[in-house]
């Protein structure tokens, strides 16, 4: 069952909505060559700490930290480690606060020093992939619009999207109902209400859309060891479009 959320729910989800913003564009100020992704999730605990909000993630089916800090070819869901960043790296940023019992959640790939015009080229996508989600959402879109535009436009940049990871319904939880996969037909799916909360997440990769989910049973790494890019919003339905939740007001 989708939910759709109250006035005041709302509200509280936009006051959790810009304290997660606010914590990642810090984490995403502070990556540079040499630093230590540990120093990245204290900050996060710290910033999210002292806006009085919760990590989400931290103790989520045992998670054992406030980020996911995922490095180049790993996609999604790793456990911040003893690991120095290099010049030429990309990081996935991933956090999740809880405010006023409202979760919300969101994600940016950033990268670290120099990268190449083709890496590059795919933070751009996988960030234009969420934008393009976004732009279409309004009530009497379908999940399966959400999928198929995320999907083609991944595509017709020679890149894959991650088929056995979704987004998801977010707000009373780290994780509700629809499941949204990256992938679909348009006009296929669940009907937008105004109301509705999503969590969009495309991740997309250079070469194949394959992941190996790692023994540890959190990471998820690009089963050909291409890189990989992760962008992530929590959005709201509203009565004639779509509003960004996670985006800091300036
Ligand atoms: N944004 C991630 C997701 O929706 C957060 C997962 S929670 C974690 O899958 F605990 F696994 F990190
Ligand atoms: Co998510």
């Amino acid at each position: 069952m989708i939910t759709i959320k109250t006035k005041e729910e709302i509200e509280k989800l936009r006051e959790g909505g810009q304290i997660l913003a606010f914590v990642l564009d810090e984490l995403k100020k502070m990556v540079a060559p040499g630093v230590e992704i540990m120093a990245l999730d204290q900050k996060a605990e710290e910033l999210i700490a002292q806006a009085g909000g919760v990590p989400s993630f931290k103790g989520y089916k045992g998670y054992p930290n406030a980020i996911c800090a995922s490095l180049n070819q790993e996609v999604v869901h790793c456990p911040p480690a003893p690991r120095t960043l290099k010049e030429g790296d990309i990081l996935s940023l991933d956090c999740g606060v809880k405010y006023k019992e409202m979760f919300t959640d969101s994600a940016i790939t950033v990268p670290v020093g120099k990268i190449s015009p083709e890496v590059e080229k795919l933070i751009k996508v996988t960030k234009e992939c969420l934008d393009r989600a976004i732009n279409i959402s309004k009530p009497g879109a379908t999940i399966g619009d959400v999928g198929a535009i995320i999907q083609k436009h991944a595509e017709e940049n020679g890149f894959s999207v991650v088929k056995s990871l979704v987004g998801h319904g977010v707000g009373h939880a780290v994780h509700e109902d629809p499941r949204i996969p990256n992938y679909s037909e348009a006009g296929t799916g669940e009907v937008m209400k105004e109301g509705m909360v999503f969590a969009y997440e495309p991740m997309v990769n250079v070469g194949g859309s394959q992941v190996d989910f790692l023994p540890d049973g959190w990471r998820v790494k690009t089963k050909d060891d291409s890189l990989s890019a992760h962008f992530e919003h929590t959005v709201l339905i509203t009565k004639n479009g779509c509003n960004i939740i996670t985006k800091l007001n300036s």
